[in-house]
């Protein structure tokens, strides 16, 4: 069903400089062809995309932002739209990320930021995640419901014209911990399946079969391929581990084809 792997690393507030940014780039450009099978997308933080961008040049890697604004244009000071981040270098952009949502960002946000996406062009990598773990289930419907409130009025099929979407399923008690903290690949492998099957209910069948489901939380080379095999996702978005050249790396050799 998924041809390729997404391999995506959300940089976060980790890398501050240009100079550290345009280090990993530059390493990440002259391995990318090791990883075939491998769709590899970075997050900078927005001010340090064109200083990617440029290291990158023409290669496959792709870049992102980590969030944009609601608006588009406008007085509407501080905020980054996706017009801006699109020129300079991005094409996909992370939505819903815990660390947002935290900073009080809302489910019709979210929604609005899908939309703002989708009429920049940008490839939207929509994540989602429970706060608490719960044996008894309940958090299912917390899913469910971002999923549905995200993408509400999401044209349908989502990979009609040029915007692509993608799930990035980051359970947030797993965000930031050890690989032993990390979700089991058992686990996984029953959210993927609600996910689907969710996306299912939101949007066209064959579009929702065509969804990549990342998997995202304390992933680094010594959980990453029992996540992959046995948990059924198409990839990883990778927080921490991304940063470090060797750790992200081995995360990329268990991907590839
Ligand atoms: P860590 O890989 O550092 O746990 O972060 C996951 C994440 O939040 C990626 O967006």
């Amino acid at each position: 069903m998924v041809k390729k792997y997404i391999v995506a690393g959300n940089w976060k507030l980790y890398i501050e400089r240009a100079e550290e940014a345009k280090k990993i780039a530059a390493v990440l450009k002259r391995k990318v062809k090791l990883f075939p099978g491998v769709d590899m997308v970075l997050f900078p933080p927005a001010p340090l995309l064109p200083a990617v961008a440029q290291v990158l040049g023409k290669t496959s890697v792709a870049l992102g932002a980590q969030t944009i604004s609601v608006f588009s244009g406008g007085a509407h000071t501080g905020d980054v739209s996706g017009a801006v981040v699109k020129d300079l270098g991005a094409s996909w952009v992370l939505v819903g990320h815990s660390e947002r949502r935290a900073a009080g960002e809302t489910n019709d946000m979210v929604c609005a930021q899908v939309r703002a996406a989708k009429n920049a062009g940008l490839h939207v990598m929509l994540c989602v995640g429970e706060k608490e773990k719960d044996h008894g289930g309940a958090h299912f419907s917390d899913i469910a419901l971002q999923l549905s409130s995200a993408l509400n009025g999401f044209s349908n099929p989502p990979a009609g014209g040029r915007t692509r979407i993608a799930i990035a399923y980051e359970p947030v008690w797993a965000i930031g911990k050890t690989a032993a903290e990390a979700m089991q690949p058992g686990e996984l492998e029953e959210m993927v399946i609600f996910i689907r099957k969710t996306l299912t209910d939101i949007l066209d069948r064959t579009a929702a079969l065509r969804v990549p489901i990342l998997y995202g939380g304390s992933v680094d080379g010594s959980n990453a391929r029992q996540l992959l095999r046995e948990g059924g996702v198409s990839g990883f978005l990778v927080g921490r581990a991304s940063t470090d050249i060797d750790a992200f790396t081995e995360i990329l050799n268990v991907c590839k084809k």
